[in-house]
């Protein structure tokens, strides 16, 4: 399962970047919002950062203003993935897109019938939002249940992008239905090399090699 860290955050991203174990990024206005910088300027940063898909976001709500974003956007760098919402336009903008050979992801996925209709598209990610999803009373995972079924079903080569990650066990039951990948903001990653027993057994480790007044 590949790793994408969703965020804006260039230092968050070269850290996790360090590690070798991060496949992307994803963006979305909110996040370039709250990075505070110029979408231009902040996505091709990150391009830099990782080799993996990074994911710029157009605001256009019509195929034609969506086209003209994403083909200002695609220019930033090789690995820029167009992200487009899960509507007709949408898709649309999305069909266009992968013809031509540039990656797209669809985003603001909440039905299973939604995420067929993107991989009819030809989408390269479907991103179904598993938190907003819990959040509004629905089972998110069930959800990744049901497209992972789906596009087996079909053979589709669309990659299930689990976002709107909260916190591990999404991480976990996204990796046990067989999702593609997650995007999770930075804290939730680092929160998966953690835990309690592991740092005790260090602290336990290290008390007792003390004791031997040894050295490596
Ligand atoms: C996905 O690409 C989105 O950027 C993101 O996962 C949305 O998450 P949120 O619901 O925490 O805003």
């Amino acid at each position: 399962m590949k790793f994408f860290a969703d965020t804006a955050d260039t230092a968050e991203i070269a850290e996790l970047a360090a590690t070798g174990l991060l496949d992307g990024v994803t963006t979305n206005p909110s996040l370039i919002a709250k990075a505070g910088r110029d979408i231009m300027e902040v996505t091709r940063e990150i391009c830099g950062l990782t080799r993996g898909p990074v994911s710029a976001e157009v605001v256009a709500l019509d195929h034609a203003g969506m086209m003209r974003e994403a083909e200002v956007l695609r220019k930033i760098a090789e690995n820029v993935c167009i992200k487009v919402p899960l509507t007709i336009d949408g898709l649309k903008t999305c069909k266009a897109l992968t013809g031509e050979g540039t990656m797209v992801n669809v985003t603001l996925c909440f039905s299973a019938n939604q995420a067929l209709l993107a991989a009819k598209a030809g989408a390269s990610f479907i991103s179904p939002f598993v938190g907003r999803h819990d959040d509004n009373g629905f089972d998110g995972m069930q959800l990744i249940s049901d497209i992972r079924l789906i596009y087996d079903n079909y053979s589709f080569q669309t990659e299930i992008l689990v976002a709107s990650i909260r916190h591990g066990i999404h991480v976990l039951e996204s990796a046990k239905i067989g999702a593609d990948v997650i995007t999770a903001p930075p804290a939730v990653i680092k929160g998966l090399f953690k835990h309690v027993l592991t740092d005790k057994g260090i602290e336990g480790f290290l008390a007792d090699w003390a004791k031997t007044g040894q050295s490596i």
